[in-house]
């Protein structure tokens, strides 16, 4: 890979650092998503909360997994505020690894684990998916949920995941990511918010599957989820407009209503998908 291609890449980890470490979206995902979760939920219905749409995510992709116990080691990349770590030790035991490259994150992460006892059960580590501080082969479930959007080279990650996971070990993890036939160009304006030149696809992760050797499990694209979630979020930003301008910047609650209201009209042409996808690493 050329040196502008590995600087390109580290610029953009630096901006998704950057943002996930500001306390305008500190403060506004804390708030928004209940302090848990910050990732697309599946919804039963327009007005279900965040929180319990964001929750039945976890929970479904702990379900196409399958098998998990106390003897699951998990790594969580791009572990946001650590819920799903916290879901999966209380109701499974598994020891889980989270990373994260927002550091403010990991502290609040950190002292949600001490408050509820899960410290001992759950690690969380400073670092980023295209560098992923673990041995070799030392993994059996590798976990993630939409943050591979922020990274720019994907490829890498995948490696990285290909290189951590045991025999045997397995992958799940969502992500928002553009249809497979989507035209060239018309996701620039939600680039542009997300600072970003292009996003996964199914067809593209199910590629670097291939060229890892990787089986499919039972993955599940919802893109009409991708579509609830962010016009639930919209909605629930508009309605509480003036309690969040306190907690985070006026110009930071626009700018979000602005890129929500985006990636809605993206989603409303066909342009997005999101859903679960599970890989497996032959044994
Ligand atoms: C939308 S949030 C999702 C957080 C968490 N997975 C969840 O579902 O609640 C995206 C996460 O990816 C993390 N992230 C972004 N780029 C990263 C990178 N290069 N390496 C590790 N984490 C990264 C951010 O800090 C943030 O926690």
């Amino acid at each position: 890979m050329s040196d502008q291609t590995i600087d390109a890449a580290r610029r953009v980890r630096d901006v998704a650092e950057t943002y996930y470490d500001s306390s305008d979206a500190d403060n506004f995902y804390r708030t928004i998503w209940g302090g848990e979760d910050i990732h697309v939920g599946i919804y039963k219905g327009p007005e279900e909360s965040i929180f319990d749409a964001s929750r039945r995510t976890v929970e479904t992709m702990a379900e196409l997994l399958g098998g998990l116990s106390e003897r699951t080691s998990v790594l969580d990349l791009g572990a946001g505020y650590g819920g799903s770590a916290r879901f999966l030790t209380t109701s499974f035991g598994c020891p889980v690894a989270c990373l994260n490259v927002s550091e403010i994150q990991n502290d609040y992460n950190r002292r949600l684990n001490r408050e509820h006892g899960l410290d001992s059960k759950i690690d969380v580590v400073h670092g980023t998916f295209e560098d992923v501080p673990v041995p070799d082969g030392s993994v059996e479930v590798v976990w993630s949920q939409d943050a591979f959007l922020h990274s720019g080279d994907r490829e890498k990650v995948m490696a990285e995941i290909d290189r951590v996971l045991k025999p045997g070990g397995r992958l799940v993890f969502t992500d928002p990511m553009q249809a497979d036939d989507c035209p060239p160009g018309v996701l620039q304006p939600v680039y542009d918010r997300i600072h970003l030149d292009s996003l996964g696809s199914f067809a593209f992760y199910r590629a670097r599957a291939g060229v890892h050797g990787w089986t499919e499990g039972q993955s599940t694209p919802m893109p009409e989820q991708l579509r609830n979630h962010y016009d639930r979020v919209r909605r629930e930003l508009l309605s509480r407009y003036d309690e969040m301008c306190e907690v985070s910047s006026k110009d930071y609650v626009d700018r979000m209503l602005g890129g929500l209201k985006n990636w809605v009209n993206a989603a409303d042409q066909g342009y997005l998908n999101w859903g679960i996808l599970v890989f497996n690493k032959p044994a």
